[in-house]
């Protein structure tokens, strides 16, 4: 059977390694065979864990295995032979060899080439459970949200690709003055669009992959983790929950930390307004780092409820979808508790904010619809519906 995989991800230092690695200890405890791994290149789950791990999974504990991704080695296993004819073109171009073989690698390809060995697992079977310490943000998920794209190049493009290179290659070389990419080149491409799809199958089935939203009860922080959420919502990816690590506990309060503590209040409520019905996950701010097993369960005590197995699906459904057409984009919403239809609504730069029945919701829109209007807003059935429309564009100037 296919592993349950759960990834966390937020922005750097928000704790998401520590969370990540108190989640795989405590699933491990559960009975589950466990591996954690780690595609962040800064890597930090061997401190987490006091363990020493490498390149392939190390056993940590009973059933609890931990591996840090080399980004370097997945590269070489997957992307060589585009590296080398790319950085021979670039030198020939007068590009100088140690530029050329960083120019080589497309930003957010590491990290992609890196996620990749969570398909060798899906693959091998050997784990119940993967859990996924990834790099700060979504920007790789977004990446793996083309496969539309990468199927037509799959269909459409490779069949023919000898007939387009034995076409090419003469004008090619006379014109441009560059080599031709080998066969080895394009069979690089081509394992990539497959692994890209392999990728999106394995993250988009809702019932065994979820992503953890890790953040801090801090302005910036929520307002990075909303943007996430709203294009992992779009590109269909289920949050089951969203975790706010070192929240300050009452034991400030009449310290130096007492006022943090209530700014820590209000942001804690944008945070329910920003995410709900996704349940939100609360740890407090520790007297010590979270290091070594002892810490990791204090730490998952805190995140989980007896009753609430850490490798269990948190929350079953997207509590936002957004569908886009021309000039029409609509935002549904899940409101399970509402029925009057009291409906207000608000925008704010690229935030929506939309009140029902006394619950509010902050919604960040994806930038591409942070200029258009709500036009229309209606309940039923426990889902509210946003209409939003393009703003018009006043074809004549107004001048007076
Ligand atoms: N709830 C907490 N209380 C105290 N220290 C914490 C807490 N969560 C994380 N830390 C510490 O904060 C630092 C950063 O956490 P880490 O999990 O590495 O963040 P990230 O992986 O998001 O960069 C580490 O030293 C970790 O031990
Ligand atoms: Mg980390």
């Amino acid at each position: 059977m296919a592993p349950r995989t759960i990834l966390f991800t937020g922005k750097g230092g928000v704790g998401k390694t520590s969370v990540a690695a108190a989640t795989a200890q405590r699933c491990a405890r559960d009975g589950l065979r466990t591996l954690v791994l780690s595609t962040d290149p800064a890597h930090s789950m061997s401190e987490a864990l006091e363990a020493e791990l490498g390149a392939e999974p190390a056993q940590v504990s009973d059933r609890l295995w931990g591996q840090e991704v080399q980004a370097q080695e997945e590269m070489e296993r997957n992307w060589s032979a585009m590296q080398e004819w790319l950085g021979e073109m670039l030198v020939d171009q007068g590009v100088d060899r140690i530029s050329a073989e960083e120019l080589t690698v497309p930003p957010g390809a590491d990290e992609l080439f890196s996620l990749l060995a969570l398909k060798r697992h899906h693959e091998a079977g050997e784990f119940d459970v993967l859990v996924v310490d990834c790099a700060p943000t979504g920007e790789t998920l977004r990446l793996l949200s083309f496969p539309d794209v990468a199927r037509w190049w799959l269909d459409k493009v490779f069949p023919f690709e000898r007939q387009i290179m034995a076409a090419a290659r003469p004008i090619v070389r006379s014109v441009l003055d560059v080599p031709m990419p080998g066969a080895a080149v394009i069979e690089d491409v081509r394992g990539l669009v497959g692994n890209l799809i392999a990728m999106n199958d394995i993250l988009r089935d809702r019932e065994r992959a979820t992503i953890r939203l890790v953040m801090n009860p801090d302005k910036m922080v929520i307002g990075e983790a909303m943007r996430t959420f709203t294009y992992l919502n779009l590109y269909g990816y289920l949050t089951d929950a969203v975790v706010v690590n070192r929240v300050f506990p009452d034991a400030v309060e009449g310290t130096y930390f007492g006022a943090w503590r209530e700014r820590q209040r209000e942001h804690l409520e944008r945070v329910h307004s920003a995410f709900a019905p996704v349940p939100v996950l609360l740890a407090p701010y520790f007297e010590a780092e979270v290091a070594g097993p002892v810490m990791l369960d204090r730490l998952a005590d805190e995140l989980y409820s007896e009753e609430q197995a850490p490798a269990a699906v948190l929350h079953e459904s997207l509590s936002t979808e957004l569908t886009v057409n021309e000039r029409r984009a609509q935002v549904r919403l899940q409101m399970p508790f509402a029925d009057r239809g009291d409906v207000s609504l608000k925008k704010i730069g690229p935030e929506l904010v939309v009140r029902v029945d006394g619950q509010k919701r902050t919604i960040m829109l994806p930038p591409a619809l942070a200029a258009w209007r709500p036009t229309e807003a209606r309940l039923a059935d426990g889902t509210l519906v946003v209409t939003l429309d393009e703003a018009e564009r006043s074809s004549t100037a107004d001048i007076g």
